[in-house]
């Protein structure tokens, strides 16, 4: 549905390397002067973040799988039309950090609810708009989790309600992003993640540069 601009979104495990990737890659594109929307999720807006803080929060263990799924589209949605297609429709490239491919791996796989429950709500939230190209930072369990540990106890907020979840979750999570990718080869491209990060820089912009 959105005209001119193009979307490219980062996904991968906790700690893969996205957010490291995408400053990079955002930098590198406004070099070459074209004018980048970074995004996150959950997050990107003001009400994204408030809603943010909900699902991290590790004192909310009651969360429900539902109510989960539902909160992160909330976050979504608001950012779909507070920034997302506006910055498409007047020409701008968007780079957002996880999109509606989380929630298939996270919650239609990790939590068991299923890729057609999640795309009803992608219908609503998304209206069609699918990213032109996915980048997976492609990271193995292990590595994840413990760069998402390092991370998280130089934090103050310590461990995430997300990072808290099993390990069974994690491998989940893992298999269906490798599925995905394996289903939709034109639109997500696999960067090994465990490269330097300066190599998996280069390796984006061999992608992305096609694109622009
Ligand atoms: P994500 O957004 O996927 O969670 P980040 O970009 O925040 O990942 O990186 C998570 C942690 O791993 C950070 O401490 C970051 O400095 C580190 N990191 C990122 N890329 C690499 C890499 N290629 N090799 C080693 N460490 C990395
Ligand atoms: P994020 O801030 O990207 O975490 P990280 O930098 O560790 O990758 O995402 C926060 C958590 O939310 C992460 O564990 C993945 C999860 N998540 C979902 O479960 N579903 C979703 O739709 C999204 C966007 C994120």
């Amino acid at each position: 549905m959105q005209s001119r601009g193009l979307f490219i979104t980062f996904e991968g495990m906790d700690g893969s390397g996205k957010t490291t990737q995408m400053r990079r890659l955002a930098e590198r594109l406004r070099g070459h002067g074209q004018t980048v929307l970074e995004t996150a999720e959950p997050g990107g807006t003001a009400i994204g973040r408030k809603i943010r803080q909900i699902l991290l929060d590790a004192a909310n263990q009651e969360l429900s799988p539902a109510a989960e799924l539902l909160l992160y589209f909330a976050s979504r949605a608001q950012n779909v039309d507070e920034w997302v297609l506006p910055a498409l429709g007047r020409g701008e490239i968007v780079i957002a950090d996880r999109f509606t491919d989380s929630s298939l791996v996270y919650q239609g796989c990790g939590r068991g609810l299923g890729a057609d429950t999640v795309m009803a709500l992608d219908h609503v939230a998304c209206r069609g708009l699918k990213p032109d190209l996915t980048l997976l930072v492609d990271i193995d369990v292990e590595t994840s989790l413990a760069r998402a540990h390092a991370r998280n106890t130089a934090a103050p907020q310590g461990e995430t309600r997300m990072d808290e979840q099993s390990v069974e979750f994690h491998r989940k999570v893992y298999e269906a992003y490798q599925r995905l990718a394996a289903r939709e080869p034109e639109r997500i491209k696999r960067v090994d993640g465990r490269a330097s990060i300066d190599a998996i820089e280069r390796a984006v912009w061999d992608i992305v540069s096609a694109y622009v």
